[in-house]
């Protein structure tokens, strides 16, 4: 006897002309006094399914007819080619098996707000939007995979109950460990330094936590991280690395998940030149930028057009609003769509001029030493098509481990690759400072007990290499590849400030 198997939308190709058995939600239904057309969803496709109550009995007519959205089915018919169909085919129906009529569904095709989604994200889930991003999420994990297993890493685990703080202590999540103090990891370098010396590359693939009590488009709580670490890489082949990493990533995306990403609304062509050779600048360099000319006169050119369009878009809206009463069925839906869009922009518009001065204030008054914010990064980004490195920067702004330049005392070896398009630090990462006399001096400098790094500190006894390493930031980067203005949509559950639910 055969093994059960079931047919998915994705393969029907192989039923053109026979009859195929699909299981799957009820996505959309209309009816017409003879015909009923079923949109079935079955996570790997759409399927238009045509039930014609001539073909069918009285009660597979009744069942059809008895579907609401997300009523759960199997449908049985024959598949015939359809190139108007998403799938490319459709279904002529003979069977229906009801497993579950659905009670009225809260999501509909009408706008939600994302709070409203949010609070839903249990079965927000589902929408094409979010079934396209999960798509992307799981091609890039595996893309991630395969960049490394193809070249020799090691997959390891890092614990993520952890006794050390890696990345400070501002960000860490305390728990009770058997009456002992313990933290969420922030990241599982110090513990892939470890494995490093044990097999030479490795990475680690899991969840992080950071305490971020900021409420941004780029923070959640609970972060996957992969982190490379590799043994005698000095800081320039730890960008090489991340640099032949993030490219063969996007050109995975791109030749994998295209239908995806057009869902998404994607514009490939931007991703289409992020191809190496990116651009390596210093912190010096891009504090320079920040302050020069050019980016002020960006900033005001920026501002202009933004005051310039908000009173056009204003017209258009006020004009359609009047026309929308009078109109048909058919543009009315037209002027509906268009209105929401203006919104949109106009909101939009009224966000970037509320933060143009408030970036330009940042970016004219940077001095070397401070930090480079989220709207820094931002500014730097949009000057360049590709993601940049910034490398070089000062040793008091980075963590304790990050080995100081040889030549200049007050720059850490470290680097940070920034997104284009506005969407900034995906990955941060450098060169580790290998001397057990430099480390136990740093331990001191941040004020971190050396008694918890005592395991740490024998790395640097017992054969001491050069190494390097870097962490890039799953979600951030879904958010990019995607085209997302948020990072709460490209994990399935996210946590962040204020969300613990779904
Ligand atoms: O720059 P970070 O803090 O670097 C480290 O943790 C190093 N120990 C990594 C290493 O060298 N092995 O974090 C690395 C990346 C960031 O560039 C960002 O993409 C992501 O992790 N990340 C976050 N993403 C979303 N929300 C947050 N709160 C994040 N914190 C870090
Ligand atoms: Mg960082």
């Amino acid at each position: 006897m055969s093994k059960k198997k079931l047919t998915y939308i994705n393969e029907l190709e192989k039923f053109e002309g026979q009859s195929a058995t699909l299981h799957g939600w009820v996505y959309n239904k209309r009816s017409s006094k003879s015909l009923i057309f079923i949109v079935l969803r079955d996570g790997t496709g759409l399927c238009q399914c045509i039930v014609n109550q001539a073909d069918v009995s009285a009660e597979v007519w009744e069942a059809a007819d008895s579907l609401s959205q997300e009523s759960s089915v199997a449908i049985t018919g024959k598949i015939i080619e359809d190139e108007r169909s998403s799938s490319g085919y459709e279904l002529h129906v003979t069977g229906v098996k009801v497993y579950q009529i659905a009670q009225e569904y809260p999501i509909t095709p009408k706008e939600h707000g994302t709070e409203f989604l949010m609070e839903n994200r249990h079965l927000w889930l589902r929408s094409q939007r979010q079934w396209a991003i999960m798509r992307i999420r799981n091609e890039i994990i595996f893309a991630i995979h395969k960049f490394f297993q193809d070249r020799g890493f090691i997959q390891m685990d890092a614990p993520i109950f952890t006794g050390n703080a890696v990345e400070g202590t501002s960000t860490l999540f305390e728990t009770n460990y058997f009456d002992e103090k313990a933290y969420l990891t922030q990241s599982g370098q110090l513990y892939g330094e470890a494995m490093a010396m044990a097999h030479g590359k490795i990475y680690t693939f899991g969840p992080t936590f950071r305490a971020e009590k900021s409420k941004t488009r780029r923070h959640l709580t609970e972060v996957w991280m992969i982190e490379p670490e590799i043994a005698y890489y000095d800081l320039y082949m730890n960008m090489d690395l991340a640099e032949e990493m993030i490219s063969f990533i996007v050109d995975r995306v791109l030749t994998r998940r295209e239908q995806e990403l057009e869902t998404l609304g994607r514009d490939i062509s931007k991703l289409q030149k992020v191809t190496n050779n990116f651009p390596r600048i210093t912190y010096t360099e891009a504090i320079e930028m920040l302050k020069s000319d050019k980016m002020r006169d960006m900033l005001n050119d920026m501002e202009t057009s933004r005051k310039e369009e908000d009173p056009k878009l204003r017209t258009e809206m006020a004009e359609i609003e009047k026309e929308h009463g009078q109109a048909k069925k058919g543009r009315k839906l037209q002027i509906e769509k268009r209105l929401r869009e203006i919104r949109a922009r106009l909101e939009e518009i009224e966000e970037d001029l509320r933060n143009i001065p408030v970036w330009r204030k940042s970016a004219l008054e940077k001095q070397w030493g401070d930090d480079l914010g989220g709207s820094d990064e931002t500014l730097l980004t949009m000057q360049f098509d590709t993601p940049i490195m910034v490398y070089g920067y000062p040793a008091e702004i980075k963590a304790f481990y990050m080995k100081h330049d040889p030549n200049d005392e007050k720059v850490a070896l470290g680097v940070d690759m920034l997104a284009p398009e506005g969407y900034g630090e995906i990955i941060g990462g450098g060169q580790r400072e290998e001397s057990l006399d430099a480390l136990l001096t740093r331990i001191k400098e941040h004020n971190l007990p050396e008694e918890a790094f005592k395991w740490y500190l024998d790395l640097r006894k017992f054969g001491s290499v050069p190494h390097s390493g870097f962490g890039l930031g799953l979600e951030r980067t879904v958010a990019w590849i995607c085209g997302l203005s948020h990072v709460r949509e490209t994990i399935p559950f996210p946590r962040m400030l204020g969300r613990l639910y779904p």
